[in-house]
């Protein structure tokens, strides 16, 4: 599940890794099928990490995976948002739009919704999003309570801890964190 209680005093990444230069990620086939790559995050999602905000943005930006019949739970957006589909369809059960490979999205800032993939989908959804900042789990749309939140530093900390378990350099994270 999405962190319930934020409890750094840092940014979590070690004082070696605080760097600003650029970098660059090859999403190949190969690695898109090494399933250690894909940091589970609810029941039927998992994303591919590809930046941590934590230094010079806040936000991330990542491949997010949704298997058929699965959702991520209604969430705010206080930032604005980008996605790009590259396979698979969803959609916003607020919305009429189905999004399908090369679809293109803008989610303005102050949007909540709840991002399904349909139960008779062939296959999982990936999606190419890029978030400016957090989003705020609700419990749901008509109370709008928040009940969990994530953002750069919180799927920092699910991706390590996740990493941690399997036993994979830390390091690989941290490369990913600007
Ligand atoms: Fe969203």
């Amino acid at each position: 599940m999405p962190i319930f209680n934020l409890k750094s005093y840092t940014d979590i990444v070690p004082a070696s890794h605080r760097v600003f230069h650029d970098y660059t990620v090859d999403v190949t086939e190969e690695y898109k099928s090494n399933e250690e790559n894909w940091i589970p995050y609810v029941e039927g999602v998992h994303f591919l990490p590809l930046w941590f905000g934590t230094r010079s943005q806040p936000g991330f930006s990542n491949i997010l995976r949704v298997q058929p019949g699965k959702q991520l739970n209604p969430h705010f957006h206080p930032t604005g948002v980008f996605g790009f589909t590259m396979s698979g369809s969803w959609r916003y059960l607020e919305h009429d739009w189905v999004a399908t490979p090369g679809t293109f999205l803008w989610e303005p800032p102050g949007e909540a919704h709840t991002l399904v993939v349909p139960a008779d989908a062939k296959e999982p959804m990936q999606t190419y999003f890029i978030s400016l900042g957090g989003l705020i789990y609700l419990d749901n749309m008509e109370n709008g309570v928040p009940i969990a939140y994530d953002d750069g530093f919180t799927l920092l900390e699910i991706s390590l801890n996740y990493y941690k378990q399997i036993g994979r350099d830390l390091d690989e994270l941290y490369k990913l964190c600007r």
